[in-house]
């Protein structure tokens, strides 16, 4: 039974009374991790979490062991961790929830982390609106310095290891790397160029390493048990389990944490299946930004290789589900608003290419669309990726190309129907009274 697929290791404990408090986190080996560490070279610790083929869990899927090696350990300046906890990618919903219920096991990573590339501070970057992950986390962190977890002699080994948390103020730029680093010192949050890049010069100018709440959260069960155990999990490039977040049309939403390389079919049957008396007509593997998929590809393994090969990208496995009564036409506009919202205005193609998307779907929307709206969406969309400054217009694109090109038909029947006519929206909302408060 697919059931059996599911391997919580970040959720385990997510069900019990209070998991965020120290003395559950302890009771269930707790900064074991960190102890076993401490007892180990940095550089060994470095070379178990590269041998147990974690990767980046923020969406390129980059080996985060690597990572951490290209910090130039001979450079006299003091080296950070930022991790990366901006979440603000639609339908991205997992490293909220991780920091809700067990905040030290992302604390926990980063002073493993920081421990193994030699860094003696990290920063814990967090998107402004979550006000209370914000203080679960700044309690657990106030917890692990009174319990000498943390601080200038961890543990009594002399080792001085610092985390610290910093509210972003809502932007979804702030999550690319380097508009990240601009904003937590201060600067106004715009993408930097690269080289130099941030293990050499990042924060502060200082060699840099910054990784995603849930690839940090992942390294304290690494530490326990071995990057053999990690290993053996997950397919032959993508090792390991990942928190996979269902939402939309699907009967029980939620996260649910299994090996790479199970299929949207398989988590579907876990999840209870579609809405009830309804099919799925399309989703994204890993947020909005990822190409959407359709029904054809229920059985893709959702690993870093088998999204790539099926036209799209694992991204942060935010599977949104939307089943047949959603007009793809409203969703992509949807989408494409908050991208044009979110766009820095830093570069020219994506900050006017991305308003003119805005403006032809909106007319599609409406069943105002002119034939050749289409052709111009594709033609003003290849004028954005790949041309622009940072990934986030690439994301935009992605979205726009992929939906015209497993839906073409409905984009089109914009130049005569409004899109609510031949879908009704009420059809698709999931809660209408809520909706109507937002009207
Ligand atoms: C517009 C944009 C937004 C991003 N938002 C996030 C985010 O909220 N969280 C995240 O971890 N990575 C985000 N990323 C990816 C980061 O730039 C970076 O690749 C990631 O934090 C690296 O961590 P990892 O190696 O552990 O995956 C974003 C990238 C772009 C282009
Ligand atoms: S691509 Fe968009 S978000 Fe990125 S730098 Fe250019 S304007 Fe800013």
């Amino acid at each position: 039974m697919a059931s059996t697929k599911l391997t919580p290791v970040l959720s385990e404990h997510w069900g019990e009374e209070t998991p965020w408090k120290l003395a559950s986190y302890q009771a269930h080996e707790g900064y074991e991790g960190l102890r076993k560490a401490l007892k180990m070279e940095p550089s060994e610790v470095l070379d178990l979490v590269k041998a147990s083929g974690l990767r980046g869990r923020g969406g390129a899927g980059f080996p985060t062991g690597l990572k951490w090696s290209f910090v130039p350990q001979e450079n006299p300046k003091p080296k950070y961790l930022v991790v990366n906890a901006d979440e603000s990618e639609p339908g991205t919903c997992k490293d909220m929830p991780l920091i809700m219920a067990t905040p030290h096991t992302l604390v926990e990573g980063a002073l493993i982390a920081c421990y193994a590339f030699g860094a003696e501070r990290a920063f814990i970057y967090i998107r402004g609106e979550v006000v209370q992950n914000t203080r679960r986390l700044q309690q657990a962190i106030r917890e692990a310095y009174d319990a000498g977890l943390a601080g200038d002699d961890v543990l009594g080994s002399g080792k001085s290891l610092h985390v610290q948390v910093h509210s972003g103020a809502g932007a979804y730029i702030c999550g690319e790397e380097t508009a990240l680093l601009n904003s937590l010192e201060g600067k106004r949050g715009h993408p930097r160029l690269r080289p130099p890049f941030p293990a050499v010069e990042g924060l502060y100018a200082s060699p840099t390493v910054i990784n995603n709440a849930e690839s940090i959260a992942s390294v304290p069960a690494i530490l326990r048990k071995g990057s053999d155990w990690y290993q053996s999990m997950g397919t032959e490039k993508s090792k390991g389990v990942t928190l996979y977040s269902l939402s939309g049309h699907v009967k029980n939403p939620g996260q649910y944490e299994a090996p790479l390389g199970i299929t949207l079919r398989e988590l579907l049957d876990i999840a209870g299946g579609i809405r009830e008396g309804h099919e799925l007509k399309f989703w994204t593997p890993g947020g909005s930004s990822t190409p959407m998929l359709t029904a054809e590809h229920l059985d893709v393994p959702l690993d870093y290789e088998g999204v790539a090969a099926a036209g799209s990208m694992l991204g942060t496995k935010a599977l949104q589900i939307f089943d047949e009564t959603t007009s793809v036409v409203r969703t992509t506009t949807r989408f494409i608003e908050f991208y044009k919202h979110e766009s820095c205005g830093k570069c020219t193609p994506c900050r006017e290419g991305t308003w003119w998307l805005v403006q032809l779907l909106q007319r599609l929307e409406r069943g105002e669309g002119k034939p050749g709206d289409v052709d111009k969406i594709l033609e003003i969309a290849g004028n954005i990726g790949g041309k622009s400054f940072c990934a986030l217009a690439d994301g935009a694109v992605a979205c726009v190309t992929s939906a015209v090109k497993h839906f073409r038909e409905e984009f089109e029947a914009g130049y005569h129907t409004p899109a609510w006519e031949l879908l009704p929206y009420e059809a698709s909302v999931l809660f209408p009274e809520e909706e109507k408060v937002y009207e």
